[in-house]
């Protein structure tokens, strides 16, 4: 039912606008192993960005951390799009539990993964990035995202608005949340394609 649901809504256009993942113009970066995060928000019982997030911390040999909201949004589908539309529109920053364990200073880079939500950046992971703007500093990020059919949208123009100019933003990358199971080569080359682990 909740799958039904979903595709309905994209079919409907109701997550409008469609655009292609940027290409990585550049060489990877070298980071030192250990020096790696991957941190995430992920929402539906699918756990699509968590898969995502798991393959790519793997991958990274990274530490893995998730966001989670201090009041959970609604669980069922409709009702939770309901929720975030306005939080979406609006960037509102979503009140986010203290992520235990985590300090940033002892990463060098940062991978973020997020569902698209209203074709932006799930709020969760904006009000992570608004809190901790100055600690990421000097850092390098990168985005992935899971979707429902909409694809990049503006999901990397804002995420790299969010982190700010001091933030070294690498190619972000969209992956259909139906599909994901099976594009784990895909999430490595995200990876591969970003950074050379020393
Ligand atoms: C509140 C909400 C808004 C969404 N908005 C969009 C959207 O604008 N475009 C899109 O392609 N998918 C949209 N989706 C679908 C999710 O991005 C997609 O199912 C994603 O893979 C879910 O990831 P998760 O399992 O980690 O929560 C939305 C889903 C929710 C719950």
């Amino acid at each position: 039912m909740c799958k039904i649901l979903k595709g309905a809504l994209v079919m409907l256009g109701l997550f409008a606008g469609c655009s292609e993942n940027e290409a990585t113009a550049q060489e990877p970066v070298e980071v030192a192993k250990g020096k790696v995060a991957v941190i995430y928000f992920s929402w539906s019982p699918d756990g699509n960005t968590r898969f995502a997030a798991e393959t790519i911390a793997k991958k990274a040999e990274a530490k893995l951390f998730e966001i989670k909201a201090k009041t959970p949004y609604n669980s069922d589908f409709r009702a939770c799009c309901d929720e975030a539309k306005p939080e979406c529109y609006g960037k509102i920053l979503r009140p986010i539990e203290k992520i235990e364990g985590l300090d940033l200073a002892a990463y060098d880079v940062v991978f973020f993964g997020t569902p698209n939500w209203w074709g932006t950046i799930a709020p969760p992971l904006r009000t992570f990035l608004a809190e901790n703007a100055k600690a990421l500093e000097g850092k390098t990020v990168a985005l992935f995202q899971t979707h429902g059919g909409g694809g990049m949208q503006r999901l990397g123009k804002e995420f790299a608005e969010a982190v700010g100019e001091k933030v070294k933003v690498l190619a972000p990358k969209a992956f259909p949340g139906s599909s994901v199971r099976s594009a784990t080569k895909a999430l490595e080359t995200f990876v591969t394609d970003r950074i050379s682990i020393k």
